[in-house]
C-alpha cells in the first residue's frame, strides 16, 4: 500500500440485500474506488438508529432486524465485486474509537450548524418524526467522525450527501483551526454520474426500500418477475396495437439499463404498436436476471460460508482500528486529553 494513495471513505445504512439503486449509485463506483486508492468501506449501524424504524424497518426502537440487515449487505457487497483484499469492509460500531471521536467532535460542532443542515428538515418530514433526538440532530457530527477517523479525502456519496460531507468539511476546518495543527484532511465529495434508477412504481421516484419500490439481490428471478409485472406502465397503452409513450414508462427506462442493444426496438414498436407490455416485461425479466445470476450465483454460495463473513468483517475492524487509534492519540493530543504519565 503506497503512503501516496488517497483515502477514501464512505458508509451504507444497514438496509438488508442491495437493490438496483444501491447497486448503480454507490457500489460499481465502489468497486472502481477499491483498485486506486485506500479504501474504508462500512456498514453505518449507529447511524440507522438515529431514525425511528417503521414496519420492518430498523430504527431505534426496532432494532430487531439490525444483524441480519447487516449480513445481508455485507454479502451483497463482496458477491457484487468488493474485494476485501482491496478494501477495508467493515461495521461502523466494531470500532469505537469512532464514538469517541464523535464525542470530541460534538464539543466543537456549532449547534447552528446542525440546526441548519437541509437534510435533518428533509428527515424529520420524510419520516415524519414528531419527537426528533439528539442523536439525529448530531447525525452529522457522527458522519464526520467515520470519515475523519480514517482521514479520508474524498467520499463518494450521492447528492442528497452532500451537505453532510460539506459539514463534515466544515468541522474538520474547524477543528484544525481552534487547535492550530493540521490534524485532518479537509474531506471532499466525489460526485460520479450514475444512471437514474427510479422505483417500480414511477419513473420520477427513486429505488428505495422504505418506498417498496425495489428490486433486490436476494429476490428469486420469479420474484423479480413479479415485481417487474407490478410495474408501472404507458396508462393510456391497454392493447397491444395502440401507441405508447416509452418515456413514461418505467419498464422502458429498464430496458435502457439491462436491454441497451435493442432499446431502439423497444422504443419503436412500442411507440408504433407492435410491442405489447406484457411482452415488453417478460423480455425485460429475462434480461434482468440474465445480469444479475452471477452476483445471485455468488450471494447464495456467501450465505453458505457466515464463518467467512464474519472473518472478513472482523478483519476489516482490525485494520480500520488502527488507523482509528492512532488519529484519535493525535486529537486527544492536540487538546491536551492525553494522560500524563
Ligand atoms: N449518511 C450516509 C447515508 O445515509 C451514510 C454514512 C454514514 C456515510 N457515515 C458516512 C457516508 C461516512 C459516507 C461517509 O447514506
Ligand atoms: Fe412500456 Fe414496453 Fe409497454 Fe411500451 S410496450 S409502454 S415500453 S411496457
Amino acid at each position: 500500500m503506497s503512503e501516496s494513495k488517497k483515502i477514501i471513505t464512505s458508509g451504507m445504512r444497514p438496509t438488508g440485500s442491495l437493490h438496483l439503486g444501491n447497486i448503480f449509485g454507490a457500489l460499481h463506483n465502489w468497486i472502481k474506488l477499491q483498485e486506486k486508492y485506500t479504501c474504508f468501506y462500512f456498514i453505518v449501524d449507529w447511524h440507522s438508529l438515529t431514525t425511528p424504524g417503521f414496519g420492518d424497518a430498523v430504527g431505534y426502537e426496532n432494532t430487531k432486524g439490525l444483524q441480519n440487515n447487516i449480513k445481508q449487505m455485507v454479502i451483497d457487497w463482496i458477491a457484487g465485486g468488493l474485494d476485501p483484499k482491496k478494501c477495508t469492509i467493515f461495521v461502523q460500531s466494531h470500532v469505537p474509537e469512532v464514538a469517541e471521536l464523535y464525542l470530541l467532535l460534538s464539543m466543537i460542532t456549532p449547534l447552528g450548524w446542525l440546526e441548519r443542515n437541509p437534510t435533518y428538515r428533509e428527515m424529520l418530514k420524510d419520516y415524519k418524526i414528531e419527537y426528533p433526538t439528539y442523536g439525529l440532530l448530531g447525525y452529522p457530527t457522527l458522519q464526520a467522525a467515520d470519515i475523519l477517523a480514517y482521514k479520508g479525502n474524498y467520499v463518494p456519496v450521492g447528492k442528497d450527501q452532500e451537505s453532510h460531507v460539506n459539514l463534515s468539511r466544515d468541522i474538520a476546518g474547524r477543528f484544525n483551526n481552534l487547535y492550530q495543527k493540521n490534524v485532518f484532511p479537509l474531506p471532499e465529495v466525489l460526485m460520479t454520474e450514475v444512471p437514474k434508477i427510479p422505483g417500480t412504481d414511477d419513473v420520477n421516484k427513486k429505488m428505495s426500500k422504505s418506498a417498496g419500490n425495489y428490486i433486490a439481490l436476494i429476490h428469486s428471478e420469479q420474484e423479480t418477475l413479479d415485481r417487474i409485472k407490478s410495474m408501472f406502465t404507458d396508462p393510456v397503452k391497454i392493447r397491444k396495437t395502440d401507441q405508447g409513450h416509452p418515456d413514461g414508462c418505467v419498464v422502458f427506462a429498464f430496458h435502457k439499463i439491462y436491454n441497451q442493444e435493442a432499446v431502439t426496438v423497444v422504443r419503436q414498436e412500442c411507440e408504433e404498436g407492435s410491442r405489447g407490455c406484457v411482452d415488453c416485461k417478460m423480455q425485460l425479466a429475462q434480461k434482468m436476471n440474465q445480469a444479475l445470476k452471477p452476483i445471485r450465483d455468488k450471494r447464495k454460495e456467501l450465505e453458505q460460508q457466515t464463518d467467512l463473513i464474519y472473518d472478513i468483517l472482523s478483519s476489516g475492524a482490525n485494520q480500520a482500528q488502527k488507523v482509528a487509534q492512532a488519529t484519535l492519540s493525535e486529537v486527544k493530543d492536540v487538546m491536551n486529553l492525553t494522560r500524563k504519565k
